[in-house]
């Protein structure tokens, strides 16, 4: 693998020239894109500047038409789709367009896919899932995460959830399995102010744990609170690049509005 450094000066993820194309629809076409340990990073850009294309490739969801994924300086196929394979390094994305099921019960939804099952050896393979555990585990989450102040319950349907518990649930359950990297997509689009300083408080929440997130908004003043770096999109290439301390709100400001003209 031609310099990749491996180890603990590598990136968390490092994606470089990734291209990806919808017909003659050219969403990215020759993007860079970085994520350090514990950093939370705001990709920024405006409707159709290529952001959610980026983090669906990031996430496994969609192969890159083109580009190199390294994950710690490891270089690894990404021109291939594979959310599990993404997963399986710690990758968790929360969709801008996830539906939870809202008839269904929180547990329910904390659970989908990826159940606790019996490892009992009374129960070898049989695949049954560990509801009581679900429900225990679902518990413990709405109160790590402070949800709801005892009016949500495992059992509580999800479509009672506002925007932002729906994120912070979202949030816990990444964090539950073990992410390294959450990655939110518009997490505060069409929130309330309080619940967006919520959403804020959730993310900076993964920094503390030492992990890392990306944080996809078209709403400046959302970012500017949390993250470390600015990544701007424009057009399906990378329009710019700061870290916090580099420039002023104001300046980031003029800057978004110039590449979006
Ligand atoms: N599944 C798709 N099929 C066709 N075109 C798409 C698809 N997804 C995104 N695009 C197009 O790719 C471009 C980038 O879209 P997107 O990544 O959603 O931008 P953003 O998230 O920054 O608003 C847009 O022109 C969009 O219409
Ligand atoms: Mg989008």
């Amino acid at each position: 693998m031609e310099g990749g450094k491996g180890g603990a000066d590598a990136a968390l993820v490092e994606m470089r020239g990734i291209r990806k194309s919808f017909g003659n629809v050219e969403a990215l076409r020759g993007v860079n894109f970085r994520v350090n340990a514990a950093e939370i990073v705001g990709l920024l850009g405006d409707n159709g500047a290529g952001k959610s294309t980026l983090i669906k490739v990031l996430s496994g969801l969609y192969g890159a038409d083109a580009g190199t994924f390294l994950f710690r300086g490891r270089k690894l196929d990404w021109t291939r789709s594979g959310v599990s394979r993404a997963r399986g390094l710690g990758i968790e994305t929360v969709y801008q367009d996830r539906a939870l099921g809202l008839q269904q019960s929180l547990w329910r939804n904390v659970f989908v896919g990826r159940h606790i099952h019996f490892s009992s050896s009374q129960f070898p393979d049989w695949g049954l899932i560990d509801v009581a555990e679900e429900r225990r585990v679902t518990a413990e989450l709405l109160a790590r995460m402070g949800l709801g102040g005892g009016r949500l319950t495992p059992d509580t349907r999800a479509g009672v959830l506002s925007g932002g518990e729906r994120q912070g649930l979202a949030i816990g359950r990444a964090m539950y399995f073990d992410a390294e990297l959450v990655v939110l997509d518009e997490p505060t689009t069409a929130l309330a102010l309080s619940e967006v300083d919520k959403v804020l408080e959730f993310i900076c929440g993964v920094r503390e744990r030492g992990k890392s997130v990306v944080f996809i908004t078209h709403s400046i003043d959302h970012v500017w609170a949390v993250a470390d770096r600015f990544v701007v999109l424009s057009h399906g290439l990378n329009a710019g690049e700061w870290t916090r301390g580099a420039l002023t709100l104001p300046e980031l400001t003029a800057r978004l509005r110039e590449v979006a003209l």
